[in-house]
């Protein structure tokens, strides 16, 4: 397989700052972010996709699992693509890093995956509480992938044009929030020089590892956190990120559309959401999983997005009830207000009967027909 041409992370984000846009971002999902999904919201205005977490330790043992977590494309434009791994050692790490980061525009370590297998083997949100090992890896990696020859020097490198290359890291927040303060500040290190940094890019999901995801997001600690280091480090807000015209807080980068109805006066109201001027960009998880053309501007999902979805799978195939289950998803009620769904429950559960692609294809036509 040749090399690729990819533009660094830094320089998206420097671009979408000069449009005066916030960074659009589709979240890693274990089983969807694969690559017919990240081309399908690349097509609608995601600027960097995530892969699914892959356990580095397999990663670097199996060729099975690296053919099966990881796949690209060479012919087709390639969406900026972040690998994400589930990894608790800086070799590990930094090796898998090496092995893929001829095909990716950067690495990234899942810090917040709150599931008892993840973190009884001190993965995902376990890391939380291992600053220390969370550093180590990166300092680890950033090392291999530059002796590798690859261009880690954080912002002076963003405009290599081809050699750059991001490590980063996506975390949860801690009930005591001194605690996450203490794990940014150990991540990031204290080079003393500015814009020195360990880290390219910060990702928060601002829940704590037992907060359900039925639970709005910490709206106070987000708006700490990045009052705190979004001078230090560009940091995308993970969590709730329904629609594009209700985010859960304001940012000049973007157009606050959202209102609220004073219940005393009945006025219509500017939002009294949090102000978030340091804020880079956004990533979302269920929601573009329903509605792939979110940062399209839709608030539900389009018969198009399903077509564009379905015309990507064909190319970089999935298992089908992968496929069958985003199409589930994208033709039901999404995550934000509009709750319009491309087919109705009897139709959702009509399907589910479908055994194969062409029967989904064939149901598919049929569904959107021409009254859509
Ligand atoms: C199906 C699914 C799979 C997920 N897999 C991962 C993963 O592999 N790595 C990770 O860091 N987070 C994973 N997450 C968490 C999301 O990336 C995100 O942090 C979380 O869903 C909150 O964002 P949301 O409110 O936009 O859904 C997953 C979430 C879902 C719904």
């Amino acid at each position: 397989m040749t090399e690729l041409d990819f533009i660094h992370p830094l320089k998206i984000f420097d671009l979408a700052k000069k449009e005066g846009r916030l960074v659009y971002t589709s979240a890693p999902m274990v089983r969807y972010s694969k690559l017919a999904f990240r081309q399908t919201v690349y097509e609608y205005g995601t600027d960097i996709c995530w892969t699914p977490m892959i356990l580095a330790k397999e990663f670097n043992r199996s060729h099975v699992a690296r053919d099966s977590d990881f796949t690209i494309s060479t012919t087709t434009p390639q969406p900026p693509t972040i690998v994400q791994f589930g990894a608790n050692s800086p070799l590990e790490l930094s090796r898998a890093s090496s092995l893929v980061a001829p095909y990716a525009s950067g690495v990234d370590i899942n810090c917040g995956c709150p599931q008892s297998w993840a973190c009884a083997e001190t993965l995902g949100a376990a890391l939380m509480e291992k600053r220390e090992l969370v550093r180590d890896m990166v300092l680890a990696t950033r090392s291999r992938l530059a002796s590798d020859g690859w261009a880690v020097g954080l912002d002076a490198d963003m405009h290599h044009p081809s050699k750059g290359r991001s490590v980063s890291v996506k975390i949860r927040v801690h009930k005591d929030l001194r605690k996450t303060m203490d794990f940014i500040e150990t991540v990031l290190g204290d080079s003393g020089v500015p814009g020195g940094r360990n880290i390219d890019f910060l990702t928060i999901h601002a829940r704590t590892r037992s907060t359900p995801s039925s639970t709005p997001i910490l709206l106070d600690a987000l708006e700490i956190l990045v009052d705190k280091y979004g001078d230090r480090v560009p940091i995308l807000a993970n969590g709730d990120i329904f629609t594009l015209n209700a985010l859960p807080f304001n940012s000049p980068l973007h157009t606050p559309t959202a209102t609220f109805t004073n219940s005393r006066s009945g006025m219509v109201e500017e939002s009294p959401l949090p102000f978030l001027p340091k804020l880079a960009g956004l990533m979302s998880a269920r929601a573009i999983l329903a509605n792939p053309a979110l940062y399209a501007g839709y608030d539900a999902c389009p018969w198009e997005a399903v077509e564009t979805f379905m015309v990507k799978a064909a190319r970089a195939p999935l298992p089908y009830k992968l496929v069958l289950h985003h199409v589930h998803e994208m033709c039901s009620p999404g995550m934000g207000a509009n709750k319009k769904a491309l087919l109705t429950k009897q139709e959702r559960a009509e399907l589910q009967k479908c055994i194969n692609m062409i029967d989904l294809i064939d149901f598919l036509e049929e569904k959107k027909g021409p009254k859509r």
